[in-house]
């Protein structure tokens, strides 16, 4: 990696307006071809210099050209979340790299990619455990990570992408829910503990989101009020303008992005 400056970014016009100008981030599971890789889009395209983390190097590697392609700055790391020394090193990188870090974005995340779908009385402790490492394990030690770093330097912020199946019951996904509902009281704890030097943690939750892994049916869902998935690029959305000084007020909380499924009545 030859150093990721703010100044490396392209400014056209002079003008400074994109939202996350001259902000340093990591984004964990940026590769992809999903939300990852659509958060990476739009960081980037909001003026922000990517880190982006995977353990697939070809799809590290892939966003970081992508992003190139388009005249911004992106760096590639690679390592698997679930080793705290390969995770550990890819922070490590990124910030020495960078000269500091603004924003860390964990994505990686799911269950049904990673094990059965079972109810809780057939689950195994070793898929529990995996479940647990992969959706909230590695978030909070990659945010003790990044918390000296932000300390540091005056401020940072964190943004998780959650699930509403942490808001609700989590039927033949209870690991997964429990995980993503732990994202939540980890933000509230960064929150509470950091707010007053500048640190910010929130939660990004979706509903069914459009992707290879979960592809949105043809015809209108009757079960969300809105009548469809949400995109990739609706939860990149959210994501940007949480990680934005915008947000600057915003810290402990959960935005629900789901189409209106998880404020339905027992009626509708
Ligand atoms: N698709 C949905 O309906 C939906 C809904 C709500 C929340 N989410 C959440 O979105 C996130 C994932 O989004 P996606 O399905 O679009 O995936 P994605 O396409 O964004 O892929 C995530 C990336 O993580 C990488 N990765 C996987 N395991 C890793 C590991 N151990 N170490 C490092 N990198 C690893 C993959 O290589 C991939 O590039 C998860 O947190 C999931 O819980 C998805």
């Amino acid at each position: 990696m030859n150093g990721c400056r703010s100044d490396a970014i392209r400014r056209e016009g002079g003008l400074l307006v994109k939202r996350l100008d001259s902000k340093r981030a990591l984004i964990i599971g940026g590769g992809g071809d999903g939300i990852g890789r659509a958060i990476t889009r739009s960081f980037s395209a909001e003026g922000a210099v990517v880190v982006v983390a995977d353990a697939q190097p070809d799809r590290a590697a892939e966003a970081v050209d992508e992003v190139r392609g388009r005249g911004a700055e992106a760096f590639a790391v690679t390592g698997d979340v679930r080793s705290p020394a390969e995770l550990g090193d890819m922070i490590s990188r990124a910030v020495a790299d960078c000269g500091g870090l603004d924003t860390l974005v964990t994505v990686v995340g799911g269950q049904v990619a990673f094990v059965p779908a079972v109810r809780l009385h057939e689950m195994r402790d070793e898929d529990w455990d995996t479940v647990y490492e992969l959706n909230l394990r590695y978030v909070a030690r990659a945010v003790r990570a990044v918390l000296p770093t932000f300390l540091g330097q005056g401020g940072g912020s964190v943004v998780s992408v959650g699930s509403v199946t942490g808001l609700m019951a989590a039927p033949r996904q209870a690991a997964y829910g429990v995980s993503k509902a732990g994202l939540v009281s980890l933000a509230r704890t960064v929150s509470a503990e950091y707010a007053a030097e500048g640190i910010r943690m929130n939660v990004v939750a979706g509903g069914a989101i459009a992707t290879s892994v979960n592809p949105a049916p043809d015809s209108p869902v009757p079960e969300i009020p809105a009548g469809r998935y949400g995109t990739v690029d609706e939860i990149a959305e959210a994501v940007v303008y949480l990680a934005s000084d915008a947000a600057a007020y915003i810290s402990g909380q959960q935005l629900v992005i789901d189409g209106g499924v998880s404020s339905r009545g027992p009626f509708g």
